[in-house]
C-alpha cells in the first residue's frame, strides 16, 4: 500500500517508512492512496485472528509478508475485544444496545490495539538506528505506548501528559515503569503537549538524530489496527442485512472514528456512526455550521477527549468528502455524561465517562429498530474518581491497577518550553 500525506499529496511512501516517521512534511497525515474494499460476507465468517490478517494485509504488504504480519498479530492481539448486550433497554427502545469493550488489554484502554500492533511492527522494521518515541498524551495513550514499548531494546519512549489533567490511575500506570520509558509532567493543557511534541517533530535535526518517531494516534500503524474490532463487532454481532447499525464512537483527537470509517468504507456493515464529543465540541459546531473554531480546551470527566483541535480530523473529513457521507456528531455536556453513568448503572452496566459519553449521544441519535453499539474504550476502574461522584461508590479495582498504585512516580516536570524538551531528548541519546 502507497501512503500519501494530505498536507503534500506528492510525497508518497509504504508502509514502513509511513510507520517509522509518523508524521510526513509540513506535519502532514499520511493516509493510504486507496481503502480498499474486502468481500464482507467471507471476512465476517473468518476466525478472529484469520479476519484480522485479511482487513490488514492489503494496508502492509507487500512489505511485510501475510506470515510477518501473522507474527505480528500473534504478539500484539494477545487479547481481544468483547461484546456485552444491554437487555432491559432492548425492551423499553424497541432497539437492542450493544456494549463494544475495547478495554481488555494490559492498559486497559482500546489503544493497546492501536499501541501493540505499532510497537510489534516498528521493532521488526525499524533498521538498527536510534528510535525515539515521543508521544503526548492526554490520558491514555501514555500508558497503552508505555507498555506496548516497555523493555523493548533500541527504543525510548517519552511521553508528555497535562500535570494534574489526568486521572491518578491513568498516571500510575505508565510513570511507574522506568527502563526505557521517561514521563514528563507538562505544566499546561494536552493542547500545549501536543503542540510541543509537533514542535520536536518539525526539527529535522532532532528528528535525524534521535529517530524521533510519533506513537500518537496520526500514525498509521496505530490507525489501521483499529480497524480490526469494528469489524470484530460485526462478526460477532452477526449479519442479518435487516437491521442497521450505528455505532457511537467517544471522539477526541478522532482517530478512533477515522478508524470505524475505514472499516465501514472497506465492506464493513455498519450503516452509519455517531461522533460523540464532550464539551469540547469543535467537530459538531463544525458539521453544523461549517466553520471550524476551536476554542480554549475544558476540563471534563472524560478528560482524555478534552481536545479542541483534533489531529486527525482531516482524514476522517477525507474519508466523508470521498464517500459521499454525512456524519452525526453529537456533543454531551457533564451533566448528561453523569446521568448516563447512573442510568448505565441501573441497566447493571458500569462505565466510565468517555463511554457514558458515547452511550449518551447513542441514545439520541438510533432511531426505532435501529441496533446500536457504543464503544467502551477505557476500564472503569481508570476514572475511579468519576465512577465515585456518579455513584456513590468506588469501581473495582482490577490487578494492573492495583500492583502500581503505590509504586514511586518517576515523572519529570517541564513548563511549555519547546527548548526544555529540546535539551530532554538530546540528553538521552
Ligand atoms: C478512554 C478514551 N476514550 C476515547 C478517546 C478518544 O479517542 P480518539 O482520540 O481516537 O478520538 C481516548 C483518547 O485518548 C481515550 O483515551
Amino acid at each position: 500500500m502507497e501512503y500519501v500525506n494530505l498536507a503534500m499529496p506528492s510525497e508518497k511512501c509504504a508502509f514502513p517508512e509511513a510507520a517509522i516517521r509518523g508524521l510526513g512534511s509540513l506535519q502532514g497525515l499520511f493516509f493510504p492512496a486507496f481503502i480498499p474494499v474486502l468481500e464482507k460476507e467471507k471476512i465476517l465468517e473468518l476466525p478472529r485472528m484469520d479476519r484480522c490478517l485479511q482487513v490488514l494485509k492489503p494496508f502492509v504488504e507487500p512489505e511485510l509478508s501475510p506470515g510477518l504480519l501473522a507474527q505480528i498479530l500473534e504478539e500484539a492481539f494477545s487479547f481481544e475485544a468483547s461484546v456485552k448486550k444491554l437487555e432491559p433497554l432492548a425492551k423499553s427502545n424497541n432497539a437492542a444496545i450493544f456494549a463494544l469493550e475495547l478495554f481488555n488489554g494490559p492498559s486497559l484502554a482500546f489503544k493497546d490495539f492501536g499501541a501493540r500492533f505499532m510497537a510489534s511492527c516498528l521493532s521488526r522494521i525499524k533498521g538498527s538506528g536510534p528510535m525515539t518515541i515521543l508521544t503526548a498524551t492526554s490520558g491514555d495513550t501514555g500508558a497503552a505506548v508505555a507498555h506496548a514499548f516497555f523493555g523493548m531494546t533500541g527504543i525510548k519512549v517519552v511521553v508528555l501528559y497535562p500535570e494534574g489533567k489526568i486521572s491518578r490511575a491513568q498516571e500510575q500506570l505508565f510513570c511507574s515503569l522506568g527502563g526505557n520509558i521517561h514521563t514528563i509532567a507538562v505544566a499546561g493543557s494536552f493542547d500545549d503537549c501536543q503542540a510541543m511534541a509537533k514542535a520536536a517533530f518539525d526539527n529535522t535535526g532532532l528528528v535525524k538524530k534521535t529517530g524521533l518517531n510519533s506513537a500518537n494516534s496520526i500514525n498509521v500503524a496505530r490507525l489501521v489496527a483499529q480497524i480490526t474490532y469494528y469489524w470484530d463487532l460485526c462478526a460477532s454481532l452477526g449479519h442479518t442485512g435487516k437491521e442497521e447499525l450505528v455505532v457511537s464512537v467517544p471522539s477526541g483527537n478522532f482517530g478512533n472514528l477515522t478508524a470505524g470509517l475505514m472499516a465501514k468504507a472497506m465492506g464493513c456493515p455498519i450503516k452509519g456512526f455517531v461522533a460523540a464529543t464532550n464539551i469540547n465540541d469543535t467537530v459538531p459546531r463544525y458539521l453544523h455550521s461549517g466553520k471550524w473554531q476551536p476554542l480554549p480546551t475544558r476540563a471534563t470527566s472524560s478528560n482524555a477527549m478534552d481536545v479542541s483541535k483534533p489531529n486527525n480530523w482531516p482524514r476522517a473529513e477525507k474519508i466523508l468528502k470521498d464517500q459521499g457521507w454525512t456524519l452525526d456528531a453529537i456533543s454531551v455536556n457533564e451533566e448528561e455524561s453523569f446521568d448516563a453513568i447512573r442510568e448505565l448503572d441501573g441497566l447493571g452496566y458500569e462505565a466510565e465517562p468517555h463511554s457514558a459519553v458515547a452511550y449518551a449521544a447513542l441514545k439520541q441519535a438510533l432511531k426505532p429498530g435501529q441496533r446500536g453499539a457504543f464503544l467502551c474504550t477505557a476500564h472503569p476502574a481508570k476514572f475511579a474518581e468519576a465512577i465515585q461522584a456518579a455513584l456513590g461508590r468506588s469501581p473495582v479495582l482490577p490487578e494492573a491497577i492495583k500492583n502500581v498504585m503505590d509504586k514511586k512516580n518517576l515523572s519529570v516536570k517541564m513548563a511549555v518550553d519547546n527548548g526544555a524538551l529540546y535539551t530532554f531528548l538530546m540528553d538521552l541519546v
